[in-house]
């Protein structure tokens, strides 16, 4: 784990305009940045950035957050790899928090075995465009495939020396040691003389999402059928073939902004594909994806395009991986090329704007594609085609949305020739049977869930005021929970003659304790889940400081809750980058009277609270014309006066429902 130490230093350095104009061009706006949001294809500004409260708010898809929150949307980081880009940034050192011994000496393998894998890929690299062997042999290949030295660069392409150690040799004078040569496979141990895994080959370097050398393809050069076409590094502590996508690193960006990712076979159709200017694509190596894989693809986008080599044996064999991803609600659309070409050579003959139509014209939604495939060979078969309707159900059972279920039911019968009822049944037949079969599961989950479930009826007609009312909570608590202000106490005293009588008292309260102090007074909490998050995190992070910021508040917060919170205070922002001033309309400043808005949002949940009991009691009162009901009545008649007291404070009527 990375240190609070390090974790702090990072935030009070790193300024969230310097972060996001690495990536997108800013112009300054008043005392703000606007820019094109890079989250989506747009021609007018709506992406702002804001110095003052260092946070930025993308206003065309509701992004926001500060500059760790901007890393982890747009670059696809996890939260420790956003602090540490920014730590390496802004060269701050990072420090480690204590582990055990056996957790630090784990990560020092695992990041011992990273710098080999990094150092390798230089190496090879560097014998590529620079050594004799390595122009005169890799250079040429790769030329001859088509590779610009552009393209070579962007994919770190390299090239390991025809000679049993050279590799190895160079590594272990570098001071690398040989523990970690033969834990990344680069090196294979001998007793006598270890020696290059990779000799004489091209080589591909697979990265990480964020861009780290796990592992290797090395392509042989020669056409000799024996030996295998390519060789890859073995499973490791960081290489684990199941979880990567080669290409995943370069393509990260425009899968996220296309909305959509070609899934390729191999190294080389993933490169040309760029060379051709497409980026939106990775390469699964040669295997059927893995569920990891496809959630790798699912954090950028929901869409996957199947590209297939135009031999046909191949497609049957990938057509049934393609239920996995159905499986992780994705879309699945395929495209398979004329016969004889895969996407690396159909790629490298054909111009951009031709690669765009084909692929635009022939990707075909996968369950219609399967079905009419299908179809082809079942052809007067009754038995083939009765096998091809339960192998289609089965595609079809597998998406987790209903309404799209339906709709393939209904394709499906078309392409197949073949009544909607059959498809139905035999779909209801297979959900029944997964039914039952995690029915067991379900049932010891059943309570909890019926708990649930009743409370989110109970609440489902309130939660529009509810909801506001709780956001206002904490617009207060970010805004002014730091201000002291004057607050009105209402206090029972007893004076002379004996008589407990009311008295108002005008007191001073830090308005984040005064919002707390009424909360828990009248035991409630707030009811919406991310609200309730926010407070405590805020309440927290007040009684942990002596001076609250909001700016460090919001350097620190946890990137589930930014996007929430930016969005409560960059509302007035908002109004500023539609240039409502220049049209003088301002928002009304909430600041005029602080204690008084506090108050009448406090009065108002609770005005609403009590109303919620009234209600339920009503609803418990029996219609049993014998039943006594004194109780239930008084109890209303009681709340009733409060709701009044509170109206009349509120100086306005109050009705619950609008
Ligand atoms: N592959 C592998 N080992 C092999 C053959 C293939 O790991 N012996 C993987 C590689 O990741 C390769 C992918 O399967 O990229 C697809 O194989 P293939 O289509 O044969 O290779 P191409 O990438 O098309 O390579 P080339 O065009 O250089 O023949
Ligand atoms: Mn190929």
């Amino acid at each position: 784990m990375i240190a609070q130490t390090t974790v702090d230093t990072v935030f009070e350095t790193a300024r969230v305009e310097e972060v996001i104009g690495d990536f997108v061009q800013l112009k300054r706006a008043g005392s703000n940045f606007k820019g094109l949001s890079p989250f989506s294809d747009e021609r007018t500004p709506s992406f702002m950035v804001s110095p003052v409260k260092q946070i930025w708010k993308d206003f065309s898809t509701g992004k926001g957050g500060n500059a760790v929150a901007f890393l982890m949307e747009h670059e696809h980081f996890t939260y420790p790899e956003a602090i540490k880009y920014l730590a390496k940034k802004y060269n701050i050192e990072i420090e480690e928090t204590q582990q055990t011994d056996l957790e630090k000496a784990n990560t020092d393998l695992r990041e011992s075995m990273y710098l080999v894998s990094e150092f390798a890929a230089k190496y090879f690299q560097d014998v590529l465009l620079n050594s004799e062997e390595g122009k005169a042999i890799g250079l040429t290949y790769f030329k001859e495939r088509g590779f610009t030295n552009e393209t070579i660069k962007k994919f770190s392409l390299g090239y390991s020396p025809e000679t049993w150690d050279a590799f190895t040799k160079e590594a272990l004078g570098k001071g690398y040691k040989m523990e970690f040569l033969e834990s990344t496979g680069l090196t294979i141990p001998r007793e006598d003389r270890p020696f290059d895994r990779f000799k004489g080959r091209v080589m591909f370097p697979i990265q990480s999402m964020s861009g780290r050398v796990l592992g290797f393809g090395g392509r042989i050069l020669t056409n000799d059928k024996k030996a295998a076409k390519y060789l890859n590094s073995p499973e490791s502590d960081i290489y684990h073939k199941s979880k990567v996508l080669y290409g995943i690193y370069q393509a990260k960006q425009a899968i996220a902004k296309q909305n959509n990712c070609f899934l390729v076979e191999g190294y080389t159709d993933v490169i040309q594909f760029h060379q051709a200017g497409i980026e939106n694509v990775v390469a699964s190596s040669g295997t059927a994806l893995t569920p990891d894989q496809i959630r790798l693809i699912n954090r950028l986008t929901k869409n996957i395009t199947v590209l297939f080599d135009g031999d046909a044996a191949g497609l049957r064999a990938s057509i049934r991986g393609i239920d996995l991803i159905l499986e992780e609600g994705m879309n699945v659309k395929v495209c398979s090329f004329p016969d004889g070409e895969d996407p690396d050579s159909f790629a490298k003959k054909t111009s951009y704007d031709d690669l765009v139509r084909y692929l635009d014209e022939n990707a075909k939604d996968f369950i219609q594609f399967k079905a009419s495939l299908l179809m082809k060979e079942a052809q007067n078969d009754p038995v083939k085609k009765a096998d091809l309707i339960r192998d289609m159900v089965t595609s079809i059972s597998k998406i987790p949305d209903r309404i799209q279920r339906e709709i393939y039911i209904q394709e499906c019968a078309r392409i197949m020739d073949i009544s909607e009822q059959v498809l139905v049944s035999t779909l209801a037949q297979l959900v029944q049977k997964e039914i039952t079969e995690i029915g067991k599961k379900q049932k010891q989950e059943q309570k909890a869930f019926e708990i649930v479930k009743n409370e989110s009826a109970a609440e489902s007609p309130k939660i529009d005021i509810l909801y506001s009312l709780e956001r206002k909570i904490i617009e207060i608590l970010l805004l002014y929970g730091n201000k002291t202000e004057l607050f009105e106490d209402v206090l029972l005293k007893t004076n002379e003659d004996g008589i407990v009588e009311m008295y108002t008292e005008k007191k001073e309260y830090k308005v984040v304790d005064r919002i707390y102090l009424s909360l828990q007074e009248d035991e409630v909490e707030l009811s919406n889940e991310m609200f309730r998050n926010i407070f405590s995190d805020l309440v927290a992070y007040y009684n942990q400081v002596e001076h609250f910021s909001l700016e460090s508040y919001l350097m620190r917060i946890p990137p589930d809750l930014a996007q929430e919170v930016t969005d409560i205070i960059m509302e007035d922002e908002q109004l500023v980058m539609h240039n409502w001033e220049g049209q003088n309309i301002f928002p009304k400043y909430k600041s005029d009277s602080i204690s008084q808005y506090v108050s009448e949002t406090i009065l108002s949940l609770r005005w609403y609270l009590v109303g919620s009991i009234i209600e339920e009691l009503k609803s418990s009162i029996q219609s049993d014309v014998n039943a006594d009901n004194t109780e239930l009545l008084m109890m209303i008649m009681d709340y009733s006066k409060l709701v009044n007291t509170f109206s009349q404070k509120l100086g306005r009527v109050m009705s619950r429902y609008h």
